[in-house]
């Protein structure tokens, strides 16, 4: 179990990571580049450092949680040798691999990591940071890490956490963009946001049911479908963009999906579940 962690980065989710991590009884330091936001957290027994080399010193974990990658490269300095930096800042899988390189030739071990939650659900086990790199690392501070949230080992490439991390805001955006764009076609015939949103609730919980089935259709290969074609799928969708432009509602997000469709039909695949859709997107035409 580790007792002292250090945490670079005191922005909204720095300082919830800090917190955490003090109220499991841990002996933490902070740093953050703009004095004044360490105040809180020195209050409920936090150690400011003087400086980022004055704070990666001082415990051999090493929590970096700033705004992008850059800035981390910038604050981890010469005290990182033997160290296990932990790095929660948000990026890509690129940057995480050139980060463990980096972090490699400073002789420290590294951990990538990507928080699935907000800061106000860091500390409690709905929080899910996704963890991938230096597994000996990781498992030697699994405890302490558990503290900011359920933690989830992926594997020894660095690039899967962010990886996972961003597949997940994928489809996250992807269900907000299609509730925003229902919503902007329901209120162009003044229904109510708050009457459709309880529809859409439901009907989308319905419809996450079937993300099992496709993740082992697309595994299996198997893409026989007795619920619904992509045939069906295109054959109905030109009347979902044409009422759109009917409603004056922008159809944009929608155009590229037809054109999925269209040539998942073209490609004969018009009998198949929609899982078959996957195997396109693995495969960008032209
Ligand atoms: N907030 C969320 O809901 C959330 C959720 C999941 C993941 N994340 C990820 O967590 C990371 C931090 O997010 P946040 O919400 O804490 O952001 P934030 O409140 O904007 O804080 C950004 C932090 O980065 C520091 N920083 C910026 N430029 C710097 C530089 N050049 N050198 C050193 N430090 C620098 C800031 O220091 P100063 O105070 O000096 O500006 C501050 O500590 C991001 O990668 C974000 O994507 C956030």
């Amino acid at each position: 179990m580790t007792t002292s962690v250090t945490v670079l980065g005191l922005g909204l989710m720095g300082s919830a990571l800090a917190e955490a991590l003090l109220k499991d009884g841990r002996t933490v330091t902070v740093w953050n580049r703009s004095r004044g936001k360490a105040e809180p957290l020195v209050a409920k027994g936090a150690v400011e450092a003087e400086s980022a080399e004055a704070a990666v010193s001082a415990s051999p974990l090493v929590i970096v949680c700033l705004s992008v990658y850059a800035n981390a490269e910038e604050v981890l300095g010469g005290a990182a040798a033997g160290r296990t930096i932990v790095q929660l800042t948000n990026g890509t899988p690129r940057q995480a691999r050139a980060m463990a390189g980096h972090v490699a030739g400073l002789g420290a071990r590294y951990v990538d990591g990507g928080i699935m939650a907000v800061p106000p659900m860091i500390g409690r086990p709905e929080a899910l940071i996704l963890y991938s790199g230096d597994e000996e690392a990781f498992e030697e501070h699994r405890e302490t890490l558990a503290a900011l949230g359920g933690a989830r080992f992926l594997g020894s490439d660095p690039g899967l956490a962010p990886l996972v991390e961003l597949a997940l805001l994928d489809a996250m955006y992807g269900m907000i963009a299609g509730f925003q764009h229902a919503l902007a076609l329901v209120r162009s015939e003044k229904v109510a946001a708050t009457e459709f949103a309880p529809m859409a609730t439901a009907w989308l919980t319905a419809m996450m049911g079937t993300l099992p089935q496709q993740a082992r259709a697309v595994e299996a290969g198997d893409f026989a479908t007795s619920v619904s074609s992509i045939a069906t799928s295109q054959v109905a969708f030109p009347g979902l963009i044409e009422t759109s432009r009917d409603q004056g509602v922008d159809p944009g997000y929608l155009l590229p999906l037809r054109a999925l469709l269209d040539r998942a039909v073209a490609e004969g695949h018009g009998e198949d579940g929609l899982a078959r859709l996957i195997t396109l997107l693995e495969r960008p035409a032209g």
